[in-house]
C-alpha cells in the first residue's frame, strides 16, 4: 500500500456559471388560503427558523477521530471491517476527509441550486399558500448553503459540483412548468437529500456534523412534504399525458443522480478519491470481499446505495400518483445494470411506507440536539 499523499485536491472551482431560464411567473390576487396543507407547513416553517452561526457549536470544531469512522466506500459501509482498521490512521483520515469534502461539497452546491429553485418557486406556483410556503423554503436553503460551506471550509477546499447533479440542477431551473421544478426538485433531490443527510447523521460520530445534519434535515423534511403535498393536490387533475411527462421527468432526475452507466455517479467519483488518498479501489474491493459479512451488515440497516430510492423516492412518487407501471420499469431496469442481482424487480416494487411525520422520522434518537 502506498503511503497516504497529503496534496490538497487538484481542483478547486471558481467563478460562476449560468443556466437560462424560461419560467413563466404567475400572478394570483386571491389571498385566500386555498391549500390548507401548504399554509399550514408555511406556519410551521416560520416556527421553526433557526441561525447556523448562533445555533451550531462552531467551537468545537471537526473531532478527527470520530470524523474518521464515518466516510464509507462509496455507499459500501467499512469502519467496522479489519481492512479500514488495518490502515495506518493517517490513511483513513486522508480517506474520510478526501471523501466527505466530495460528498459534501455536492450537499453545498445542491443546496444552492435548491435556493434558486425555491426562489422560482416564489413566482412560478400558482397558489398563494405556495408562494408563501416557497418563500420560506428559499430562506432555509440560504441557512443550508452558508452551514455546509462553514462546515467544509474545516475540511479542505470545495471540490467541483458532480456532472450529474449539475444536470439536473439545470434541468430543474430551465423547466418552464412549476410542477416539474416541483417534482425534480422537491420530491426526487429534496427527497434523496433528507434520505442522505439522515442516513449519514446517523454513521457519523462526529458532533458537529451530527448537530449540523439534524438542523438541515428537519428544514428538508418539510421541503419534501411540500412536493408531496403540493403535487398529490394537482397531479389527480392532470390529463394522462401530462402526468407521463412529469413521471418521465421525476425519472430522469434520479436517474442522473443514481445511474452509474454515464459515468456520472457519485460513487464511481468517490472510488477516485480513494484511490487518490492512497488506497487502490480494486484492492480494497478484494480485501472487503472476504468480510462480506460485516459489510452486509452495515448494509442492511442504510439499504447501500439504492436504499433512498427504493426506501424513500419511490414510494413518495407512489403515493403522489406519480408511479406507473410503465415509470417501475424504468426504475427496475435501472436497479438491474447498477447491483446486478434479481432484487432489482423487487426493489422497483418495494411497498415500503413513507414515514407519517418527516419530521420525527429524522428526530428519531435525536430529539435533544
Ligand atoms: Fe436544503
Ligand atoms: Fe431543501
Amino acid at each position: 500500500m502506498s503511503a497516504p499523499r497529503l496534496e490538497l485536491p487538484e481542483s478547486h472551482p471558481a467563478g460562476t456559471d449560468e443556466v437560462g431560464t424560461a419560467m413563466r411567473a404567475i400572478y394570483n390576487w386571491s389571498y385566500e388560503p386555498e391549500i390548507d396543507a401548504l399554509r399550514t407547513l408555511y406556519a410551521n416553517a416560520l416556527e421553526r427558523q433557526w441561525i447556523a452561526v448562533r445555533d451550531l457549536d462552531w467551537q468545537r470544531g471537526v473531532d478527527r477521530e470520530a470524523f474518521s469512522e464515518t466516510f464509507s466506500l462509496g455507499g459500501l459501509p467499512v469502519a467496522k471491517t479489519q481492512f479500514w482498521k488495518s490502515l495506518p490512521a493517517d490513511t483513513r483520515w486522508e480517506v474520510a476527509r478526501r471523501s466527505a469534502c466530495f460528498l459534501l461539497s455536492n450537499f453545498l452546491h445542491g443546496e444552492q441550486g435548491a435556493l434558486m429553485v425555491a426562489g422560482q418557486l416564489v413566482g412560478a406556483v400558482p397558489h398563494m399558500d405556495g408562494k408563501f410556503y416557497a418563500a420560506t423554503q428559499t430562506l432555509d436553503e440560504a441557512r443550508h448553503v452558508e452551514a455546509f460551506a462553514a462546515y467544509v471550509r474545516l475540511l479542505d477546499d470545495v471540490t467541483e459540483i458532480s456532472p450529474g447533479l449539475k444536470r439536473l440542477l439545470d434541468n430543474v431551473l430551465a423547466a418552464e412548468d412549476w410542477r416539474f421544478k416541483c417534482v425534480g426538485m422537491q420530491v426526487v433531490a429534496e427527497g434523496l437529500a433528507l434520505y442522505a443527510f439522515r442516513d449519514m447523521r446517523n454513521q457519523t460520530r462526529e458532533p458537529l456534523l451530527q448537530q449540523l445534519l439534524t438542523y438541515v434535515a428537519r428544514d428538508e423534511a418539510r421541503h419534501t412534504g411540500y412536493g408531496i403535498k403540493y403535487l398529490s393536490a394537482v397531479v389527480p387533475e392532470l390529463s394522462a399525458a401530462e402526468r407521463g411527462a412529469l413521471e418521465d421527468f421525476a425519472f430522469e432526475s434520479a436517474r442522473l443522480l443514481i445511474d452509474s452507466r454515464a459515468g456520472l455517479s457519485l460513487r464511481d467519483q468517490v472510488l477516485g478519491i480513494w484511490k487518490s488518498a492512497g488506497v487502490d479501489p480494486i484492492d480494497a474491493m478484494t480485501k472487503l470481499a472476504g468480510e462480506r459479512d460485516v459489510v452486509a451488515a452495515a448494509l442492511q440497516q442504510s439499504g447501500g446505495r439504492l436504499g433512498p430510492v427504493s426506501g424513500f423516492v419511490i414510494p413518495t412518487l407512489r403515493a403522489i400518483g406519480l408511479y406507473s407501471d410503465r415509470i417501475r420499469g424504468h426504475f427496475a431496469e435501472m436497479f438491474e445494470a447498477n447491483i446486478a442481482t434479481s432484487r432489482a424487480g423487487e426493489l422497483a416494487s418495494a411497498g415500503a411506507d413513507l414515514p407519517e411525520d418527516l419530521e420525527a422520522w429524522v428526530n428519531e434518537g435525536y430529539e435533544a440536539l
